[in-house]
């Protein structure tokens, strides 16, 4: 538990999340666990930012000094515009979701295809000559595509309720090879049998809707599943478990995006097994 009368002072780097809402973050106790742990001189601190003030918030990085920023649902592209550089990955995928102050000038990366890369190696599978599907194309699913796509996969299907918004994005990876369905195109079992891995993007349960039915027992017995949710038993993991389908949720993405986020402001190796504990108290 971090101290909450630790002192601040004039020396104290600041950095924080931007996003609208992020009340419900976990991302500050994870971090501000991890700047207690290695006895780092750093706050983190959650700033709720509506969409009309992004370019501002941004701004007062600059003018405040912050060391850096997250930047959450629903910022992560509109930031773009507002960084003064991005790295080639951040540009790719069409997102930011860590800012870096370097000497004023602000970087602009994304962590969350590591994250999700990490997610894969956590379940030890290897995606090169596979297949993966992919459920939603909106602002969760480009660093997912992302990942697959440097992963090796030989094919991606990514199935979507709006067919166009998939086409759009999948235009975003051209060299992967990205073929786009309707999200109720899952209930047919001849396109999920070579599936090695099925990850959900969707919001749907947050919306409290249903996803169209999917053919779980289709898949290969050792088809993984992936919600990028965290902290909610979703009716896509749920069913895959019923179908004896190994799953996981978005602790993983959750905690390694932020530990390179970590690395990145602070240049210090982040210690996980406190951020994971953090995560999860
Ligand atoms: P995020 O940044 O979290 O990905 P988003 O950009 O609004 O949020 O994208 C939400 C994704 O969930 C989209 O793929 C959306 O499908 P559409 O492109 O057709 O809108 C999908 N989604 C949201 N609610 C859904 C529902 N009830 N059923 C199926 N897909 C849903």
């Amino acid at each position: 538990m971090v101290n909450p009368l630790r002192s601040i002072s004039g020396q104290t780097r600041v950095v924080g999340i931007i996003g609208d809402p992020v009340a419900h973050s976990r991302s500050p106790a994870m971090h501000n666990a991890a700047f207690a742990a290695l006895k780092l001189d750093w706050v983190y601190v959650p700033f709720p930012v509506a969409s009309r003030d992004v370019a501002e918030a941004v701004a007062a990085v600059r003018a405040l000094g912050l060391a850096g920023l997250n930047v959450t649902v629903p910022h992560k592209e509109a930031v773009l515009p507002h960084c003064d550089t991005l790295t080639p990955l951040a540009r790719r995928v069409g997102a930011v979701n860590t800012i870096v102050n370097r000497d004023g000038r602000l970087l602009g990366d994304n962590t969350d295809v590591y994250g999700f890369a990490q997610t894969l190696r956590g379940a030890r599978l290897r995606m090169r000559g596979r297949h993966a599907i992919v459920l939603g194309a909106g602002g969760a699913a480009r660093a997912v595509l992302a990942a697959l796509a440097e992963s090796g996969a030989a094919r991606i299907t990514l199935a979507n309720r709006t067919p166009a918004r998939a086409q759009a994005l999948a235009a975003r990876f051209r060299g992967a090879r990205i073929h786009v369905v309707r999200l109720d195109a899952l209930d047919d079992a001849s396109l999920l049998a070579d599936a090695a891995l099925l990850v959900n993007t969707t919001s749907a349960a947050l919306a409290g809707s249903d996803l169209p039915p999917i053919a779980y027992d289709a898949t290969p017995a050792r088809c993984q599943f992936v919600d990028l949710l965290y902290g909610h038993s979703t009716p896509f993991l749920s069913s895959a478990q019923r179908a004896n389908r190994q799953t996981a949720d978005g602790a993983a993405m959750l905690l390694h995006q932020g530990a390179r986020a970590f690395s990145l402001w602070t240049g210090r190796r982040a210690p996980l097994a406190v951020m994971r504990a953090a995560l999860a108290a």
